[in-house]
């Protein structure tokens, strides 16, 4: 199983809403795609129609054991003849659990990591909380990539420069996650927002991934816990799928997936056709 830890210790930047994009683009793609949500608040998993769920991620991170993530996954409530990713529930308990995390003598960076051992999904997208304590600590480790989202707005590079020297402790010591990329998301056409994204792309450069505009498509998918393929004609919905859908190309590719279907390359190449148009 592949997995992308999606984080930023500022809240609202998008990272709930960028990882539920994801899950839609992956699993539209054909991919059995897991979503573990490892926010206490829990938004994740009301996106995906799921509240109050049992087991959830608080029991899975109750003790070290591995493989002990598959007791608790169920499936989402989006619609059934869409795209459909499955779910570890959040709960709120979660923010009790962090401190008790903290008191394990042995560590408990690496519980997620652990617990989803043996998990037989194509890829996990680990929804991480606004903050740098032992839960997305527990997300990098569980990893094989990492995500940063942020959005144009003052001083979000600074935060970003923060994480990012964040992952890349976590894979100097463990090899993983490497990092895919950076998303800005919520980009909107305001003088403020131009002047902080080219500030963004003047400091990342490169490692920008295929960015996210700021579209009240997107906010409804996730209140209606619905899908923007779902929303149909509601303008800027095909557009926002579609900018998730690049953006998971992009992603896809750098995980070693095929484009074509999103599932792990074959052994052996097939034969591709061009067709001229
Ligand atoms: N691209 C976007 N367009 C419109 N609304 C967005 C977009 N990204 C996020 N939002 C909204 O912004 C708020 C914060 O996003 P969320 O994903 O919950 O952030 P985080 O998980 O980082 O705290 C939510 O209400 C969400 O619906
Ligand atoms: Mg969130």
């Amino acid at each position: 199983m592949q997995s992308i830890a999606i984080v930023n210790q500022k809240g609202g930047v998008g990272k709930t809403t960028i990882t539920l994009g994801i899950a839609e683009a992956a699993a539209a793609s054909g991919l059995k795609v897991l979503v573990v949500d490892l926010d206490p608040q829990a938004n994740a998993s009301s996106g995906l129609g799921i509240w109050n769920g049992t087991p959830s991620i608080d029991d899975v991170m109750s003790e070290p054991r591995a493989g002990s993530a598959l007791e608790a996954i169920c499936p989402s409530r989006w619609p059934e003849d869409g795209p459909n990713p499955d779910l570890i529930p959040g709960s709120h308990l979660l923010a009790s659990r962090e401190p008790l995390l903290a008191a394990d003598p042995v560590g408990a960076q690496d519980r997620l990591r652990l617990a989803l051992a043996g998990i037989g999904h194509d890829l996990a997208l680990i929804d991480c909380p606004p903050s740098l304590g032992l839960l997305s600590i527990n997300g990098l480790f569980a990893a094989e990539r990492a995500v940063i989202v942020t959005e144009p707005a003052a001083w979000a590079a600074d935060g970003v420069d923060l994480m990012h020297n964040t992952v890349e402790r976590v894979s100097g010591r463990l090899g993983t996650p490497r990092l895919s990329g950076i998303v800005m998301n919520r980009v909107g056409r305001t003088r403020d927002n131009r002047y902080w994204s080219e500030q963004l792309e003047e400091r990342f450069g490169t490692l920008l991934l295929p960015q996210i505009q700021l579209r009240a498509a997107i906010a409804e998918a996730s209140g209606q816990s619905t899908t923007l393929r779902a929303l149909g004609k509601r303008p800027g919905a095909t557009e926002a799928a579609s900018q998730f859908d690049a953006l998971w190309v992009e992603l896809s590719s750098d995980l070693g997936f095929n484009e074509s279907n999103g599932r792990p390359e074959a052994a052996f190449e097939t034969p591709s056709t061009t067709i001229d148009s």
